[in-house]
């Protein structure tokens, strides 16, 4: 057990937040195949006000997801705690709140990253968070703005001054969007002078490289976001590799094992509406395989559920054998929401 402020978690590696992706049975699927905690998408504490239909299916989780956080954004500060006490309310573990979103129409208004731009008044903004709820408030940053303004470390005092339980810090500043490498330097910089637990995060896609980021830098975690949507067993061959176990070879039986399971918790979310979740999750789980560009172009036609599924275990069945690894350095998701 690693305690992490006053949540405690099983291990160092975490599955990242990612808007349309970390929906309950993703996030459920990741637990079960070892992401330590999850965290859902972000969440417009402004929509939470209204608690519009769209709002609060975002919100809700099952038991097997535990712990979880649920992430919310906002600008406005009446709103953003009356989100926090929903999120209580709503019994998930944590409450997380998006500092990194780059995306024009949030930082338009304020939210996202560019609240990170004043942190007296982001100070303010967390403290009154921090003391409407009792289960613990926690943040994900950049870190910076841009270049002339890097203040994470600035952001990390005023969130542990007033009782933030940790940070996760992706390592490049707004206005790098996707582009260039997750500064872990810097991470470990911050890491170092920080008093509350800090996460790292960026660029991760192997287990190698995440026990080698967690042992090098000193981070009280990882977070990996991207990397787990190519290879969903990146938490079980991080932790075994961390542990000083062999390595878990990803096997026909173990994909098509994880490919039954996620069908499940999709159809018990979605309904027939998972068609269109399955669909990129089986476009991102077949990078490298031989065959793969044709299977994508496939599976964004196919369709029924039924249809869909079978073409995939026929696909992996076969594919699993030889995975081509060049696909880790290609270009992938190069835009999000933190
Ligand atoms: C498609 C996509 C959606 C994302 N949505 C969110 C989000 O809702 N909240 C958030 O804090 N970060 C979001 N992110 C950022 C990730 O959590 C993470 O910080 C980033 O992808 C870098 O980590 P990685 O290189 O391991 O993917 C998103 C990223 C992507 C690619």
């Amino acid at each position: 057990m690693l305690r992490l402020g006053s949540i405690e978690i099983d291990h160092p590696f975490l599955l990242a937040p990612m808007a349309g992706i970390t929906n309950s049975p993703f996030r459920r699927l990741m637990r079960q195949y070892q992401s330590s905690v999850v965290i859902s998408e972000l969440v417009s504490a402004n929509g939470i006000e209204y608690a519009s239909d769209k709002t609060m299916e975002l919100l809700k989780f099952v038991e097997q997801e535990r712990p979880v956080g649920l992430q919310i954004f906002g600008e406005d500060q009446t709103n953003l705690v009356k989100a926090c006490q929903v999120v209580e309310k709503l019994g998930a573990n944590f409450v997380d709140l998006n500092l990194g979103c780059p995306v024009p129409k949030v930082v338009k208004k304020g939210a996202g990253s560019a609240m990170c731009r004043n942190p007296q008044m982001l100070g303010v903004i967390l403290d009154a968070m921090v003391k409407s709820v009792k289960i613990p408030v926690t943040i994900k940053i950049r870190t910076g703005w841009d270049a002339n303004l890097k203040n994470a470390h600035e952001v990390v005092k005023v969130a542990a001054d007033v009782g933030v339980n940790w940070v996760e810090i992706h390592g490049r500043t707004r206005a790098q969007g996707y582009s260039g490498e997750a500064d872990w330097d810097f991470i470990g910089e911050i890491k170092a002078k920080s008093p509350i637990p800090i996460i790292g995060n960026g660029d991760i896609v192997s287990a190698e490289q995440a026990v080698s980021r967690y042992k090098t830098y000193g981070v009280d975690a990882v977070m990996i976001g991207r990397g787990a949507l190519r290879n969903p067993f990146i938490f079980e061959q991080s932790l075994d590799l961390l542990s000083g176990r062999p390595v878990k070879v990803i096997t026909a039986e173990a994909l098509l094992l994880l490919l039954e399971q996620q069908r499940g918790y999709l159809l018990e979310t979605f309904g027939e509406r998972s068609l269109l979740h399955a669909r990129k999750f089986l476009a991102w789980y077949s990078s490298g395989y031989p065959g793969a560009g044709a299977f994508r172009g496939k599976v964004f036609h196919i369709p029924t559920n039924e249809e869909l599924w079978a073409t995939a275990h026929e696909f992996f069945s076969v594919a699993i054998k030889k995975r081509d690894m060049s696909y880790l350095d290609e270009p992938f998701l190069m835009g999000g929401h933190g």
